[in-house]
């Protein structure tokens, strides 16, 4: 469920009507719904009632400050991947002791900002990782805890592109050598070994791949505690995916992954800590944009609206659905057209959807893509020189621009033309 809905005629977020930001802001706009975030992230928080659980937001799924606070003063943590994300997740007032440190590839200078400023883990992907970490923490006089992300060989079922638990993918360590590399974690002084991580891909519309990788992680558990290592804490990473479309079936609900969460790793005393992204911010946000032609092709018709890939990549890069809605609610005895939506910029993997069934629109109308919280403003660029894509965050009947729209002359300043051109 979301807050963007018809009202007298006219789509909503919350309280405000969509035409109203588009006057104010201009168009392509992103529009967030706090009520939606809040939701979205309460849901994992009772889903794991009575379990002690950190529920850490991924950010990279949609980092602007103001919603990372939104989050965050509702007692989320923040699983971040980069020095800027943390640097975002300290700056929107998450205490470091609820930031998790994720991510294949974290330089040395990305583990000092993170153990200087507070860190409640990092979740080490490799030896090699592991023996700079002890570094770094041994250099700074201090103890870096750590859980190691395992690799657990599972199918996720999702897009291969965001699919990342079997054993051909770049992350963790196969779960076949963990004991070893756990032993080898155990001789380092600059690393405290507290739990076991694993995230097996993003967009699982099926709890089954969670399940196998969870009881995997479970029996791993009871090794390692065997071994002698403190396994404290379980990170179970995110993934959990949304429905994209209203017409398909609904993916499992938060409630249905907190009970399997209970079944498969709830008896083993630790704590639980997860990282969704999508599920929290993907229905929360949409992305406003204005129809400027409607072109008569060979056989098709184009509406080309001001939104672009650079703005709104996923179609593009995953071939993702994303449904598009009128701002004005169809008048139900005119007929659906086809159309082919597409942006300006120049390349044909612009296009947003072929052959989509939508009411008569026209130069000026203004149309949503809905489910575009996660992975979209993020995600933008100024592919084309088109300035980066502003943001807008709606509470009741309030909004306020939360990321605003560069100028053109703040994007070309950025440029320097050396002096001997
Ligand atoms: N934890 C880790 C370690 C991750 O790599 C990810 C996502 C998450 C948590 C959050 O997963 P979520 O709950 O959002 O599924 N750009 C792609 C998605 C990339 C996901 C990458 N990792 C897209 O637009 O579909």
């Amino acid at each position: 469920m979301d807050h963007f809905l018809y009202r007298n005629g006219q789509l909503h977020a919350e309280d405000v009507p969509l035409a109203e930001i588009a006057a104010s802001v201009g168009t392509p706009v992103y529009v967030y719904s706090a009520a939606t975030l809040l939701r979205h992230y309460r849901l994992y928080d009772e889903a794991l009632a009575g379990m002690p659980h950190h529920v850490c937001f991924a950010m990279k799924a949609l980092s602007n400050l103001a919603v990372v606070k939104l989050l965050g003063d509702a007692g989320a943590g923040a699983d971040v991947v980069s020095e800027g994300e943390y640097r975002r997740a300290r700056a929107a007032g998450i205490p470091g002791d609820r930031i998790v440190f994720s991510g294949v590839g974290k330089t040395r200078a990305e583990m000092r900002v993170a153990l200087e400023g507070g860190i409640r883990q990092f979740n080490v992907e490799s030896e090699p990782e592991m023996d700079a970490l002890n570094a770094v923490a041994l250099s700074l006089g201090t103890v870096a805890p750590i859980t190691v992300r395992v690799n657990p060989d599972v199918d996720a079922r999702t897009h291969a592109k965001i699919a990342t638990g079997k054993s051909e993918n770049k992350f963790g360590i196969p779960i076949s050598r963990a004991r070893a590399v756990y032993a080898h974690a155990a001789g380092l002084p600059g690393l405290k070994v507290v739990g076991i991580d694993v995230h097996i891909g993003s967009q699982l519309t099926e709890l089954e791949p969670f399940e196998s990788a969870y009881q995997k992680v479970a029996a791993l558990a009871l090794a390692l505690r065997a071994d002698g290592h403190e396994i404290s804490r379980l990170d179970l990473g995110g993934g959990l995916g949304i429905p994209y479309a209203r017409s398909n079936v609904a993916p499992p609900l938060p409630s249905d992954y907190g009970a399997l969460i209970r079944r498969t790793v709830g008896d083993l005393g630790c704590e639980i800590e997860i990282e969704p992204g999508r599920l929290i911010a993907g229905n929360a946000g949409i992305l406003l944009t204005r129809v400027i032609y409607d072109k008569a092709g060979e056989g098709r018709d184009f509406l080309i609206v001001d939104a672009a890939m650079n703005d709104l990549i996923r179609p593009a890069m995953y071939d993702a659905h994303h449904d598009i809605v009128p701002v004005i609610e169809p008048d139900p005895d005119l007929d659906p057209r086809a159309y082919d939506v597409v942006g300006p910029v120049c390349e044909t993997g612009d296009t947003f959807a072929r052959g989509r069934m939508l009411p008569p629109l026209a130069p000026g109308d203004l149309v949503a893509f809905r489910s575009a919280g996660a992975y979209g403003a993020v995600m933008a660029s100024e592919y084309n020189s088109r300035p980066l894509v502003p943001e807008v965050l709606v509470q009741g009947d309030r909004f306020a621009v939360i990321r605003r729209r560069p100028t053109f002359d703040e994007m070309l300043a950025r440029d320097t033309i050396p002096e001997w051109l």
